[in-house]
């Protein structure tokens, strides 16, 4: 892509994200981070040879996209001090419940604005990222947020903005979830008695090759779980177990707390 990409904040979800452009989508000579720790700036340029700089304001004169990549309880005070952006400056924010309408009113400006909620396997180029749009992005301008994304796994729109506290508690906490669950398992597959490197060996290609099937299959999840559960037999044990310990419902009172901590910092961050 012909941009010149800034990140604001040089942490996990920016390096994982720069890591998936260079070198195909954005060449690592039009990628710019400002980063506030010397250290930190000497390992992106180490790591994949981008500008890097100590001044936010450097980046807003550099770059035609800016990916807002600071903590959520940052957002507030770096963004209403950016300067030097032109007024057609795209900027992307991957900052959990910080709304569209306190990044524009921080920034003082109408300039087109996409929320995006990633998720770390981003870091391996699996990740899953939700995207909203406010009203003032141009279609070329989603194209290039959406490549951005698509270059460190997939990505979806979502039609309104509220949807992402939703995505939050989906794909944005999910890596959490699926680790505790293959976790417990491994935990368990060592306490009966096989070597860590065995439980983690076929408790992760468990959960892949789990994802992968329901992915790849025309099979609906129901249906796959009954075509792995024959009547009588040891998957039906553990689902009886799994069943009446109310695991579903357990999952969905996660989800609901995920999301509502979601909508709170959306109150919490936005003054
Ligand atoms: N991690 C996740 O699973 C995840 C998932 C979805 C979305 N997100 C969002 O991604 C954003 C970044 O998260 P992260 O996990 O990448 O955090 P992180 O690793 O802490 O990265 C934030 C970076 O911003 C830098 N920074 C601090 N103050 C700054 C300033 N004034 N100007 C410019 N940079 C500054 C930090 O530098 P120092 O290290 O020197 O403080 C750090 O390198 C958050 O808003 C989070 O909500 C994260």
């Amino acid at each position: 892509m012909q941009i010149n990409a800034g990140f604001i904040g040089g942490g996990n979800m920016a390096a994982s994200l720069i890591g998936g452009l260079i070198p195909d989508t954005v060449p690592a000579s039009n990628i710019i981070v400002a980063e506030p720790r010397d250290e930190r700036r000497n390992e992106l340029i180490d790591l994949f040879g981008v500008q890097v700089t100590a001044d936010n304001n450097i980046v807003c004169q550099n770059a035609d996209v800016i990916v807002l990549a600071v903590k959520p309880q940052l957002m507030s005070d770096v963004v209403q001090q950016l300067e030097g952006y032109q007024d057609q400056t795209l900027f992307i924010s991957i900052a959990a419940g910080i709304s569209i309408e306190s990044l524009q009113a921080w920034l003082g400006t109408h300039n087109p604005v996409v929320r995006v909620m990633p998720n770390t396997p981003a870091l391996v180029g699996y990740g899953a990222s939700a995207l909203y749009a406010s009203a003032s992005v141009n279609n070329e301008q989603k194209e290039i947020a959406e490549s951005m994304l698509n270059a460190v796994g997939i990505s979806t729109w979502v039609n309104r903005e509220s949807d992402l506290d939703i995505v939050t508690a989906l794909s944005g906490s999910g890596p959490a979830y699926f680790m505790l669950f293959i976790k417990a398992l491994v935990d368990k597959a060592i306490q009966a008695g096989l070597s860590e490197a065995v439980a983690n060996e076929l408790a992760m290609q468990t959960a892949i090759g789990a994802a992968t099937l329901a992915k790849l299959s025309d099979d609906d999840l129901t249906t796959l779980i009954q075509k792995v559960t024959s009547p009588g037999g040891t998957t039906a044990k553990a689902m009886e177990v799994l069943n009446n310990r109310e695991v579903p419902e357990i999952i969905a009172e996660a989800f609901d707390a995920a999301q509502k901590r979601s909508e709170a910092m959306a109150e919490e961050f936005s003054h």
